[in-house]
């Protein structure tokens, strides 16, 4: 069969395999599922950064679906409360309430647009949000995992979190005014001294270790593993877990002393347990979790989050898959710089699709990602209009395939072989159309063991690169002066488009989870039904292993319109965020 073919001839198809198959044992069939997105902060609307942690969460739950591998959910939600919020509603002129359901709203409406298939979108002032933070917060309390001190230190307001020295800079002002501030996000702190509850995070170094060292899939992708173990390393100070509410009334206030709010990051965590009805009906997912984050929260997730959990008598989240940044032609994207990305004006401009592509495309979590439009124009139109649209375009062609069918494979044609270079003796297919075959023949797993791996990017790139390929094999034999009259080139005229429109099949298939609505489109014009579409029933080029193919013989479907429009170039350098 072509896949003995292929593990006998291509030696990537090893890796693909073996993490195909533990891809499969993890996650068996009837296995449920948690994906989330980080909740957003509520002081600002969505920019593509946001969309980007979305949109990771998004193609990893569609993909599962796809697998048929168990019931999954995807949340995300917004994060409304804390000194952030306080400060920005303050500065807008409007309550806390008003601010975060007018940017709660965008951010439901932008993910709505961005075809994001979340399930659950929690907001933090929700009724059942506060109920499992209180719930959350009095298991701390009885298993012992809190106590009251007196706390002081540098408080950034802008991360909301204490910082040690070690992460302090100094910044002169326009005045010559010296303050300091955060190393790594340039936000001034300030010399805070109050009395809090504190968890005793030092206590958990060890478990967190262990935690660790047993799951070296926990964090991925590894450097950010690596980091993780590196902080826990050092010191682990006891972490302070509310404010007084003096200073903060907007939150949770703490269940048994009115005085304390709820540290906001507690109380965002918690959101992970709150989707699911916790402290009800949480077990029948937790910790079935997988957390979707950008690499500026990784510490709150791969070691607040777990020693919280730990101490409330719950396990840690399965994975965590981290992110990178995008920058703005080299810039850090900001409010001040005024180089902040709208997604609402991207997906117009681009459409969704496109621009779903783009950002899962060109997006590496190991690293910042620089954003500039004529990248977005390119990289769309090459891979997507010409490439695979073109290859739509030419293989359903009415003067190359005029009974508007898929055509018959003909094994005379494309004989089964065991050595390649007897292929063209045999038949009319040369010896690189059988290592093409093969190549698209392993895709399909090397996507599964990418995906697993949270290496979204180099699926595409390999979808990218056959997509090129069976271009190739296409112009290679240049059906289009076969003969149709002729018997044995309408043989292989037909042979040439059945293959191509199996691989096109195939990347239907495989790309539904980033560009959902091309993809249906390609698939439908290929008169593929909704239940063939699944990506664990994926048999490619079933006849070349003398299987029979359902999609012989069928009509294709009624649209024959373009696949994807090719994108304009345009003058306008950057789309500003006109909400700003
Ligand atoms: N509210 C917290 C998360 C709480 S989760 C329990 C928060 N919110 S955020 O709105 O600031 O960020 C949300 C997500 O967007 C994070 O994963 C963050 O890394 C991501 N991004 C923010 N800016 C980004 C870029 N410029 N690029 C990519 N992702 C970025 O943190």
């Amino acid at each position: 069969s072509l896949c003995k073919l292929l593990t006998r001839t291509s030696s990537h198809a090893e890796k693909p395999t073996r993490a195909f198959r533990r891809a499969v044992s993890t996650a068996g069939p009837g296995r449920r599922l948690l994906l989330s997105t980080p909740i957003f902060y509520a002081n600002g609307p969505p920019h593509i950064g946001h969309l980007y942690s979305a949109l990771l969460a998004d193609a990893l739950h569609r993909q599962r679906g796809l697998r048929s591998a168990g019931p999954s959910r995807l949340s995300t939600g917004t994060d409304e409360h804390g000194l952030k919020i306080q400060q920005a509603a303050a500065a807008a002129g409007t309550s806390p309430p008003e601010l975060c359901a007018r940017i709660s709203a965008l951010f439901h409406q932008a993910f709505t647009q961005a075809a994001i298939s979340f399930t659950d979108f929690v907001r933090t002032s929700e009724p059942r949000h506060c109920q499992a933070v209180c719930h959350f917060w009095a298991a701390l309390q009885e298993r012992g995992a809190l106590y009251k001190g007196t706390y002081e230190g540098w408080y950034c307001t802008a991360e909301e979190g204490f910082l040690p020295e070690s992460q302090l800079t100094e910044r002169v002002d326009a005045q010559g005014c010296t303050h300091k501030v955060s190393a790594e996000s340039g936000h001034e702190v300030h010399w805070t001294k109050e009395e809090n509850y504190m968890f005793k995070l030092s206590a958990f170094q060890d478990p967190l270790q262990k935690w660790l060292r047993d799951n070296p899939r926990a964090i991925s992708p590894e450097p950010f593993y690596q980091r993780v173990l590196c902080w826990l390393g050092e010191d682990l100070p006891d972490l302070s877990i509310s404010r007084e509410r003096s200073r903060l009334q907007w939150g949770i206030p703490v269940p048994s002393d009115s005085t304390q709010t709820i540290y906001v990051w507690v109380d965002a965590l918690v959101n992970y347990l709150s989707v699911l009805g916790y402290p009800e009906t949480h077990g029948e997912w937790w910790p079935a979790a997988h957390h979707v984050v950008g690499k500026d929260i990784l510490k709150f997730h791969a070691v607040y989050w777990p020693a919280l959990l730990m101490a409330a008598g719950l396990s840690p989240p399965e994975r965590i898959f981290v992110h990178s940044h995008w920058t703005v032609r080299g810039q850090k994207m900001s409010k001040s710089l005024g180089n902040v990305i709208d997604p609402f004006a991207c997906n117009e401009r681009y459409t969704v699709d496109g621009f779903r592509y783009f950002l899962l495309r060109q997006g590496v979590p190991e690293r910042d990602c620089d954003y500039y439009d004529e990248k977005v124009v390119k990289v769309v139109n090459s891979e997507l209009a010409d490439s695979l649209g073109g290859l739509l375009n030419r293989s359903t062609a009415p003067g190359i395939n005029p009974s508007n069918t898929y055509p018959c494979f003909s094994e005379t044609c494309f004989p089964k072989v065991v050595d390649y270079r007897e292929a063209e003796a045999l038949g009319r297919a040369a010896a690189e159309d059988y290592e093409f075959v093969v190549s698209v023949a392993s895709l399909p797993l090397q996507v599964a063991s990418y995906f697993e791996d949270f290496q979204i990017y180099k699926a595409l790139e390999c979808i990218a690169l056959c997509v090129r390929q069976t271009n190739g094999f296409f112009q290679r034999h240049k059906p289009w002066k076969l003969d149709r009259k002729d018997p044995a080139d309408k043989l292989w005229l037909d042979t040439i488009i059945h293959v191509t429109l199996e691989c096109l099949r195939v990347y239907g298939t495989l790309l539904q989870p980033v560009v959902p609505h091309t993809a249906d489109k390609l698939l439908s014009r290929l008169a593929v039904e909704p239940e063939e579409r699944k990506i664990s029933s994926l048999t490619f080029l079933p006849r070349y292993n003398g299987k029979p193919c359902p999609f012989e013989g069928r009509q294709l479907g009624p649209d024959t319109g373009i696949l994807f429009h090719k994108l304009e170039k345009s003058s306008q350098h950057q789309i500003e965020n006109k909400r700003l």
